[in-house]
């Protein structure tokens, strides 16, 4: 973008210490104040006044108490500079001209400003309420995250523009229409198209031939623009806001998403059932017809845990309500799926019928809660129920009431909730007149927020009346902090094999900017499938964090059983396998809720210092120990897949591989390449129930993979009831595996921490092994029997420790 008009601040003029750190007076015309705060050692937060005023809260992102931390800091100054020091990072300014760098401890760069032809040092530039920031890079370097961005993993040599968009509407009003140049695609449906349903301002920065990252999160909700495209350049440009950024020292991919999910909040734990599959359509069922559906599930054996109702439900599209006609006992209904082991979620979309005698709307009227344009009157868009209102979920008020209505509603017997259109989308009408709080603030200080906003308001709502019950709310928009309340699913995808592809990068991309409970529509929304490609997207879907099949009103039917006998048979095994894998990949999302890690994972992320991995976005990790390379091209049956360093096993074959280099493997229609980690313990359902309702199993089987390397390899397993928050207080069994191997012997400690709960039902775990045989095997100092490669445990929580000699005469393969 062009920035010849933007004023660079050039001086530092006075500099004071405050409490985190510095602050500093720039430049002798515009006077504002720089503050270089220090949060914690690894992260330092930056902020520019306007008109000498700082925005102590730009955003609902950060959650983190940083007044509880007290980081330890170092401040210098002389005639050129002034620094401040962690024992992690420092910060250099310096003073005329006015530039800022940063530096880890053992002095590597996080970051440069960037200093034009003309000399001019970009650290900082402002034009009107706009801001920009140029900062230096190397044709080589990678840039990951930004959130929901399609395209390649690694984001260099493309430009993005930060603001939730409907992308598949026609007549958006803004986003990709109103700001085309530039753009990698204004083709909605491309692979590369921009922006996107989410904007996240942060991202890693990593050099070349460097295996340290750094990460840079602007707390600012505007419409922004970050551009990568300049070999020598990094540009950030915000339409608005303060600037204010948070940088992260790393060098760890892992310990920056740590850092920033501390600070802009973590997922909480998700209930089990919303782990397993959900059966979506966009269809005007009945009563009658939806029970059907989920008499067809049962029937064909697909298991399933949750069946999802779209806008046809409610009356004419009034939220909150539901179509008498068509559902005339919406409780009795729900007991009966729920008796069947379903939970049913609906959407509930933010636009409110504008409609007098409609009790929402009327309600919303005498609280004064919804979104007033600056002349003060109601701001109308149209969507699905035609004129419609806004709740203004900048104020406390509506998003109680918002709240209290979402509470009302799942009363009826519901599980969750679906948030659509909240980017916002207001169809025909331009949505620049909605204004927020009352009419104060201007739309575009708080459009990125929208959904966070709503989100947290019908979270609170649901958490107020039923404060024992996790909760699940799905959202197609979000910001920075969406994944304290909601997760996301890609939005309107397209029956298309690329756009198979487009969802694996493009979650990664979520999952590193701190949302890691994200799926795409199984089977493509848009268009039709094919035989072929529901199956693969099933394969590929059924080992994502959310595993939701949709389809768009109109078009041909993809549930697992639309193609006949040979592909729901595909259909059916993939979830078997995620049912059968639902105790790891619990133990996943509960490990990620509490670290900030992730569940589905970039070979980058546990493999930093391997160069290979930076460019490698079309195979994934699937919780610590599984490797997933979908196919996602039509017709084909091999593919190359890379493994990282360490001992594979192919989940399917046992066949075992010596990582760090590429294999070709053979993917028949019947599987997906899927690999284990040497080293692994991978808990399991010994068989794949339909439902996890109710479900608590008697036997885990625990598969063990010898690795070839010698050391310590950890493993957990995480069992709770699966649905309160009674786990705090200790009701839970938290099984922590310690594998060792040191040449032929391995040995595996086994410790249990938690009180245990009602529901807990294990009696036995059921071993089996992986690799090498064994020439005698023992646990708790006893010799162990296998009968079928199977040793039985019994186990009912608590610790075990298990002893091998492995046969060094008979190598497994
Ligand atoms: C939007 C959603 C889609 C939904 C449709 C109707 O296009 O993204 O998932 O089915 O609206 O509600």
């Amino acid at each position: 973008m062009k920035t010849t008009c933007f004023t660079c601040l050039e001086s530092v003029t006075a500099v004071r210490r405050i409490e985190r750190g510095l602050e500093l007076e720039l430049d002798p015309q515009l006077r504002e104040f720089l503050r270089v705060e220090v949060i914690r050692n690894d992260i330092i937060r930056l902020k520019i006044s306007r008109n000498r005023n700082f925005d102590e809260a730009p955003t609902y992102a950060v959650c983190a108490e940083l007044k509880l931390e007290k980081p330890e800091f170092s401040t210098e100054e002389d005639d050129r500079l002034v620094r401040v020091r962690t024992a992690r990072m420092t910060a250099t300014i310096y003073k005329h001209p006015f530039r800022i760098e940063a530096h880890r401890a053992d002095g590597s760069v996080i970051l440069e400003s960037y200093q034009d032809e003309e000399k001019r040092w970009w650290s900082y530039a402002t034009l009107n309420d706009e801001f920009v920031v140029r900062r230096k890079c190397r044709p080589e370097d990678a840039f990951f995250g930004l959130g929901e961005k399609t395209g390649r993993f690694n984001r260099k040599g493309r430009n993005f523009t930060l603001w939730n968009t409907d992308v598949l509407d026609p007549s958006i009003a803004g986003g990709c229409q109103v700001h085309p140049t530039g753009d990698p695609a204004t083709d909605p449906t491309s692979t590369e198209f921009d922006p996107y349903y989410i904007s996240i301002p942060f991202f890693y920065h990593m050099p070349n031939m460097c295996d340290a990252m750094s990460g840079f999160f602007f707390d600012n909700g505007y419409r922004s623009r970050v551009e990568f495209e300049q070999s020598l350049e990094y540009l950030i440009h915000f339409e608005g806001g303060q600037y204010t950024e948070y940088i992260f020292a790393g060098p760890s991919m892992r310990e920056i998403l740590s850092s920033y999910t501390w600070l802009t909040g973590r997922m909480p734990p998700p209930p089990l059932w919303s782990l397993g599959y959900h059966q979506c359509r966009w269809f005007a069922y009945t009563q009658s017809a939806f029970e059907r559906l989920a008499q067809n599930i049962r029937e064909n054996n697909i298991p399933c845990d949750a069946l999802w109702l779209d806008i046809d439900y409610m009356d004419g599209y009034r939220v909150f309500t539901w179509d008498k006609n068509r559902f005339p006992d919406p409780p009795a209904m729900l007991k009966r799926l729920c008796d069947q082991g379903f939970s049913v979620i609906t959407i509930i979309d933010p636009g409110v019928k504008y409609e007098h005698g409609y009790a929402v709307f009327d309600e919303a009227v005498k609280r004064d809660v919804l979104c007033r344009t600056e002349g003060g009157t109601l701001y109308l868009g149209q969507v699905w129920p035609g004129k419609t209102a806004f709740p203004d979920f900048v104020s406390a008020e509506a998003r109680k009431w918002w709240g209290e209505l979402n509470a009302d509603h799942v009363r009826s017997g519901l599980s969750g909730i679906w948030n659509d259109m909240n980017e916002p989308a207001t169809g025909d009408i331009a949505y620049g007149a909605m204004r927020f709080d009352k009419g104060r603030f201007s739309h575009e200080r708080y459009h990125n927020q929208y959904a966070l906003l709503m989100a947290m308001g019908t979270v609170e709502g649901l958490l107020d009346a039923m404060p024992d019950k996790r909760t699940f709310v799905l959202s197609r928009a979000g910001s920075p902090g969406i994944q304290r309340y909601a997760a996301n699913w890609l939005g309107d995808n397209v029956s298309r094999w690329d756009h198979l592809w487009m969802g694996i990068p493009m979650s990664l991309g979520l999952g590193i900017s701190g949302q890691p409970f994200v799926g795409a529509d199984i089977g493509g929304f848009m268009g039709n499938s094919s035989p072929e490609l529901l199956a693969r997207w099933f394969q590929c879907g059924s080992l994502a964090p959310f595993c939701r099949n949709h389809n768009n009103a109109n078009q041909a039917d993809q549930y697992p059983w639309a193609y006949g006998h040979t592909v729901q048979k595909l259909c059916r095994t993939s979830l078997e396998l995620r049912y059968r894998l639902l105790p790891y990949i619990y133990s996943s999302f509960i490990k990620a809720s509490e670290t900030g890690s992730l569940v589905q994972k970039p070979l980058i992320f546990d493999y930093q210092s391997d160069q290979t991995t930076r460019e490698i976005d079309d195979e994934y990790l699937f919780g610590d120990h599984l490797l997933v390379a979908p196919i996602y091209t039509q017709g084909c049956t091999s593919r190359q897949v890379y493994l990282p360093e360490g001992t594979w096993y192919h989940w399917h074959t046992d066949e075992k591989f010596s990582g760090r280099k590429f294999v070709v493997a053979p993917s028949p229609m019947d599987y997906i390449p899927l690999y284990a980690r040497g080293g692994a313990v991978i808990p399991t359902w010994s068989r794949p129930p339909q439902s996890t309702m109710g479900y608590h199993a008697e036997s885990i089987t625990l598969h063990f993979f010898i690795p070839d390397a010698d050391g310590e390899y950890p493993s957990m397993l995480h069992e709770d009831d699966g649905q309160t928050f009674a786990f705090r207080n200790g009701a839970f069994y938290r099984t922590e595996f310690r594998l060792r191997r040191e040449g032929a012997s391995i040995t595996l400690q086994s410790s249990v921490s938690g009180n245990g709960y009602p529901e807990f039902a294990r009696k036995r775990f059921l071993l089996i092994f992986h690799g090498p045989e064994f020439d005698r095997i023992s646990i708790n100092g006893h010799k162990a029997q296998f009968v079928d490669d199977v040793i039985t445990l019994v186990n009912s929580g608590s610790d075990f420790y298990l002893e091998a000699e492995l046969n060094s005469t008979k190598p497994a393969s």
